[in-house]
């Protein structure tokens, strides 16, 4: 499978009316796994470089809630550049694939999905 399969972009339904959006990922269902983990980031600008690392066991939604940013994928051998500025779109990303968040507009919110808590001994880092 190549990376652009692995990396799969969910488009999440927008539930819309006269009063704005409202966007449902449930687990199982709009992404492949139980959530156990969620967290965000913001304050990051353009010259901000976030993630180099792959994770041994965790897979990841990462959605872009406000402003945008870029993902960039690599598995070992393949390289995929992503951006996210749209806040009904998710980014799956499985385990064992390098990722580079960067290009933040001062306004974006990153929101990552994780089916694993936080264990900083599954991160791997360098060998990009
Ligand atoms: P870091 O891994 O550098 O973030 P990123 O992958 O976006 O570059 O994490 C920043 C800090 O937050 C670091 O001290 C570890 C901590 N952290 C947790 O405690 N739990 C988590 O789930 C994550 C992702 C990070």
């Amino acid at each position: 499978m190549n990376l652009r399969e692995k990396c799969r972009l969910f488009e999440f339904t927008e539930r819309g009316d006269e009063r704005g959006q409202l966007v449902v990922v449930e687990a199982l269902k709009d992404i492949p796994f139980e959530i156990k983990r969620i967290f965000y980031i913001y304050g990051a600008n353009e010259d901000t470089v976030r993630g180099r690392h792959a994770n041994k066991k965790s897979d990841f939604v990462f959605i872009n809630l406000a402003g945008s940013c870029k993902i960039r994928l690599y598995d070992g051998t393949e390289e995929y550049v992503v951006t996210l500025d749209r806040p009904n779109v998710g980014l799956y990303v499985p385990k064992l694939v390098w990722k580079d968040m960067y290009d933040f507009s001062s306004d974006a919110v990153l929101l990552t999905l994780s089916d694993e808590y936080y264990d900083p001994t599954e991160y791997i880092r360098g060998g990009e």
